[in-house]
């Protein structure tokens, strides 16, 4: 599997190293700054995993390794919206192209299954209602665009080559061992810190918020009981806004709401997502972690290591923060 040293990636390898022995995973990942090979130190030692450091986009390290394996999954990928803003090449890099050379590799094996994980931001902004599998795809970020990208190579190998294919939609994923760029890891590292929690906008884009061991065991599902060819939505059905998260994570850790700070809205700011995810529910799977409870767990789970979350918070991730971050005031000025 790729991207396996990442946030949700990792939480999947643990699962499937611990509960399925007769599995043999090889993860293969770039570790990009939301790499880290430490997320995998609970499994590092057992007989049936292997760590191999390298890119996707590297068609002969991915040739040589497909020769090892019978199955993908792929979860590597560049992950933040923000960034995807910033700068879109590397999205379009290693999300289309990465992609497209594990499908290639895979067929060329003669592979059994390939897993893509992607994310319910292929379907846009959803003012109302809730997407399922067959809707079209409305992507609106450079982020939301490269993983749909990827999902068209996947239905192009699926429509050409007849390769057994499973995409996964997860919704937006929260847990421990997440990068502290997204909103609850950086409002959570945030509030430790007695540092604002930057707020865009008003505050009142909706997510629906889903733990990363629910995620990841329906990833699971989809694989091993999912139908080839067949595309499947991960959500639990909840819609919190921007304004809640901040509020939830500053009562966990009773910190004070003058924390709170408005600031400049992302650009084409998706207002809500929604996923129906009974398809994947057919299959037995159901979201366990409701996020009262997930969250209180999560901010535990920072609080007790921030060993492994302060070196993140530094040099390079400062220099992001910056730029991306800005006062709402300058929103507001006047044209000139
Ligand atoms: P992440 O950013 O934490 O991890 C991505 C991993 O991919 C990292 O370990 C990184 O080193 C690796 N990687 C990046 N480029 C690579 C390359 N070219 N070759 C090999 N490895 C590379 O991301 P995540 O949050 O764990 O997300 C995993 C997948 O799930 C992604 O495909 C993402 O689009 C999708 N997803 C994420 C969420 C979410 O809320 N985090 C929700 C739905 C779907
Ligand atoms: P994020 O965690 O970046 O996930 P995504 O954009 O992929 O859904 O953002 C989740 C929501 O939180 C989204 O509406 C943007 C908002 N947000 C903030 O208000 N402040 C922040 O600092 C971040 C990172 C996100």
């Amino acid at each position: 599997m790729s991207g396996g040293a990442g946030f949700i990636g990792s939480e999947f390898v643990r699962q499937t190293v611990t509960g399925h022995p007769e599995d043999s995973v090889i993860v293969l990942d770039k570790l990009t700054y939301a790499g880290n090979v430490r997320n995998l130190d609970l499994i590092a030692d057992q007989s049936n995993f292997r760590f191999v450091h390298g890119d996707i986009c590297d068609a002969a390290l991915v040739e040589t390794l497909v020769t090892e394996t019978d199955v993908i999954v792929n979860f590597a990928a560049e992950s933040h919206v923000d960034r995807s803003l910033e700068a879109p090449g590397q999205f379009i890099q290693t999300d289309v192209y990465g992609t497209y050379v594990l499908l290639e590799a895979a067929r060329r094996a003669g592979h059994t299954r390939f897993l893509q994980v992607s994310t319910d931001e292929v379907y846009g902004d959803v003012e109302e209602g809730t997407s399922s599998e067959g809707d079209p795809l409305r992507p609106r970020s450079p982020y939301s665009a490269s993983k749909a990208g990827g999902e068209m190579m996947v239905w192009a190998y699926r429509a050409s080559y007849d390769m057994p294919v499973i995409t996964t939609r997860g919704s937006n994923t929260y847990g421990p061992y997440q990068y502290p760029e997204k909103i609850i890891p950086l409002f959570i590292t945030n509030a430790i810190d007695d540092q604002p929690l930057p707020i865009y906008g008003d505050g009142s884009a909706v997510r629906d918020y889903l733990h990363v061991t629910d995620h990841a065991r329906g990833i699971d599902t989809a694989l091993r009981l999912g139908t080839r060819g067949e595309d499947y939505n991960v959500g639990c059905g909840g819609a919190t806004n921007g304004r809640e998260i901040a509020d939830l994570v500053l009562a966990a850790l009773d910190k004070p709401a003058s924390l709170k700070q408005h600031v400049r809205d992302r650009l084409g700011h998706d207002r809500r997502y929604a996923v129906n995810s009974a398809k994947l529910r057919a299959l037995g799977w159901e979201p366990e972690i409701h996020l009262d409870r997930g969250l209180q767990a999560t901010v535990s789970w920072y609080r007790d290591n921030e060993a492994w979350w302060r070196p993140l918070k530094s040099g390079e991730f400062w220099e992001f923060y910056r730029r991306n971050y800005k006062p709402l005031q300058a929103e507001a000025a006047p044209a000139l």
